[in-house]
């Protein structure tokens, strides 16, 4: 499979424009696949410089409801008119980020809901042999404190998220099982372990934002935490790629746990796994 990293919040190198966000290009034996597409434009900027023909997509999956995954969808949509686009339905709904400056809208254009490209996605949704989203991870352990600043709508209200609109996606090609998170509200290891069960078999390589930095505080978790996370995963054999809001300081310790376990996904980066 090949990875290309279309946007992210760092670069590799100045050639390509970073932006904070998400979007990676995937292509298997059978699939053309962008999963998430950024806050704006700039996916389609990267994937012209990185050779990425994105007339040619035939999936697109939508990790959470989220800004800063999903802006892309009118510009995507309006280039591609084949693909399908698997979000969850609620990812529609409004979502707001919490600061001391106030709560700000963070969702995505809801007057999009009803293009005929959508496909709105159950709880475990099986694409075809080689894809499966699932949702509705039960965050147990080491989940992110930043989630405390996310809120969705109830009525008037703003109540905490509970991130019922975050999907992941398993990739399985030959013996390789690849998992693929957007932001991982619900905690990598919660949604490893729900992967596996449903599965019945391990994960071999997780590719996801850990969710280890608050950008409305500006501050990454406690290095105890991000330790306690590393550790646990270096004890589980499965080869590690992260980006976007794992943040640059916590990578630096997960490097310490897990050695040549983890990789880093800037924007512009290609990989093969
Ligand atoms: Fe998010
Ligand atoms: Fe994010």
């Amino acid at each position: 499979m090949i990875i290309k990293t279309l946007v992210e919040n760092t670069s590799l190198t100045p050639e390509f424009e970073n932006r904070h966000g998400l979007s990676f290009y995937l292509e298997t034996g059978n699939h053309k696949i962008l999963f998430d597409l950024g806050q704006d434009e700039l996916f389609l900027k990267n994937a012209e410089k990185m050779n990425v023909d994105i007339k040619k997509v035939d999936t697109v999956i939508l990790s959470h409801g989220h800004y800063d995954h999903g802006g892309g969808l009118k510009i995507f949509l309006q280039q591609n008119h084949q693909a399908k686009v698997y979000i969850r339905e609620n990812a529609f709904e409004p979502h707001f980020s919490h600061s001391p400056a106030g709560y700000k809208e963070n969702g995505l254009d809801a007057s999009l809901k009803n293009e005929s490209q959508l496909v709105f996605t159950g709880d475990i949704e099986k694409i075809d042999e080689d894809l499966l989203l699932f949702s509705n991870v039960i965050p147990e352990e080491l989940f992110s404190h930043a989630n405390q600043n996310l809120y969705r709508e109830q009525g008037q209200e703003k109540i905490p998220d509970d991130f019922s609109h975050e999907q992941n996606l398993i990739i399985c090609e030959g013996e390789k099982r690849i998992l693929i998170a957007g932001c991982s509200h619900a905690g990598i290891l919660n949604i490893k372990r729900t992967a596996e069960n449903i599965l019945g078999k391990n994960i071999t390589h997780i590719i996801a934002g850990f969710h280890l930095y608050n950008p409305s505080l500006k501050k990454s978790e406690s290095d105890s935490f991000i330790h306690a996370m590393g550790k646990r995963l270096e004890k589980e054999n499965v080869m590690c790629y992260t980006c976007h809001c794992t943040g640059e300081y916590a990578y630096q310790l997960l490097c310490e746990d897990l050695h040549e376990k983890i990789g880093y996904l800037a924007t512009g980066s290609s990989l093969v796994i």
